[in-house]
């Protein structure tokens, strides 16, 4: 997607929710993004959203969403709450004319998500899933890739650490657990992959670590068909964070955090001619840069859903891991 050549003031962005991720989005644009700017954070205590904003160098602090939502100076909305509360806050922010950029999991019912995608679509705004792993240079370089390769027939791919027992993550309450912790993550990978070479993507079969009326500890997608792939996800462990991508003939391994990808590295014998060399395309700071900027490009460009972090895609997603809570054994 072209970004160059786009006219037009930067995006001024608005967060919602001052909690850790909210810092690291706010430095990652107002350092290094060149499409947008942070100009505004709201907390649900307005002590909270101060306290941010003076940390972070913003003109505006907002007491609650609903200033947020009806602030002249904010065009899009970066929702950074945990995720039970996503779906009304996106609500609010679509009602007020904001575009959404939603943190991971978008929301954890596809009903809500449909819901949203609708009223984005009648409103004629732009509501996308935070899924910086899609923006990241490498990825875009590995996807443009795929398309001239032999298809690609095997998928590995994990995300775990052991996370603090006494935190969200382990309240069901709070749709704790791994797989919308970080399973969400290799789904995505997955999900690009099969759109990118138009292979069906099925259902899969889902594993649960999960004792009753706690939240899942870990969790084991396996796919077959087309594309096998094995995927993993786990708060109480800590796993390969290399992945793995192989097709007739050819293998690649997404080097060190697979979910930042920064290098692509062929593994087996000589490479093929659409493989010109080894990815190593790293990123600035954290990377949430290339989220913001493909986001306000599709803005500007008057889309009201990314080519690169599909609406259809965050529904698959969504859908293995609803689906995979309920009956996963
Ligand atoms: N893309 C990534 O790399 C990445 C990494 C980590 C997390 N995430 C996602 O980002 C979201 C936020 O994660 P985080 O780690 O930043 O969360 P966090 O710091 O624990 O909380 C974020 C904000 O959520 C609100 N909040 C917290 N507890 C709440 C409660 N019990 N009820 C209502 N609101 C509550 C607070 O907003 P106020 O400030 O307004 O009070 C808080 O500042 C999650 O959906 C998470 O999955 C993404």
């Amino acid at each position: 997607m072209q970004t160059e050549g786009l006219s037009g003031a930067p995006l001024r962005w608005g967060i919602a929710g001052a909690g850790a991720i909210a810092r690291r989005f706010c430095r990652d644009v107002n350092e290094h993004a060149s499409l947008g700017q942070v100009v505004a954070i709201a907390a649900r205590d307005q002590a909270r959203a101060r306290a941010f904003a003076e940390e972070q160098g913003l003109p505006l602090a907002y007491d609650g969403y609903q200033a947020l939502a009806a602030s002249a100076e904010v065009e899009a909305v970066y929702v950074a709450v945990i995720h039970p509360e996503h779906a009304a806050l996106i609500r609010q922010m679509l009602l007020a004319g904001k575009h959404v950029l939603v943190e991971k999991p978008a929301v954890t019912h596809v009903a809500d998500w449909d819901a949203l995608v609708q009223l984005a679509q009648v409103r004629g705004l732009l509501l996308m899933e935070a899924m910086k792993v899609m923006c990241f240079p490498a990825m875009r370089t590995l996807l443009q890739r795929l398309s001239a390769m032999p298809a690609p027939n095997r998928l590995r791919a994990a995300f775990g650490s052991v996370q603090a027992r006494d935190g969200k993550l382990f309240d069901p309450a709070l749709a704790g657990g791994a797989a919308w912790d970080v399973g969400v993550y290799p789904l995505w990978l997955y999900a690009a992959i099969c759109l990118q070479r138009d292979l069906p993507a099925g259902e899969p079969e889902v594993r649960l670590v999960r004792q009753t009326g706690e939240v899942d500890e870990s969790v084991h997608f396996a796919f077959t068909g087309p594309l096998a792939a094995e995927l993993d996800a786990s708060i109480v462990q800590d796993l390969d964070k290399a992945a793995y991508l192989g097709g007739e003939g050819w293998a690649l391994q997404l080097v060190g955090k697979w979910w930042n990808p920064q290098q692509v590295r062929w593994l087996t014998g000589d490479p093929l001619p659409a493989w010109p060399g080894d990815i190593a395309e790293p990123v600035a700071g954290g990377g949430m840069q290339h989220e913001a900027d493909h986001f306000a490009a599709c803005v500007r460009q008057g889309l009201n859903d990314s080519p690169w972090v599909p609406q259809a895609l965050t529904r698959d997603v969504l859908g293995w891991v609803e689906r995979g809570l309920q009956v996963g054994s």
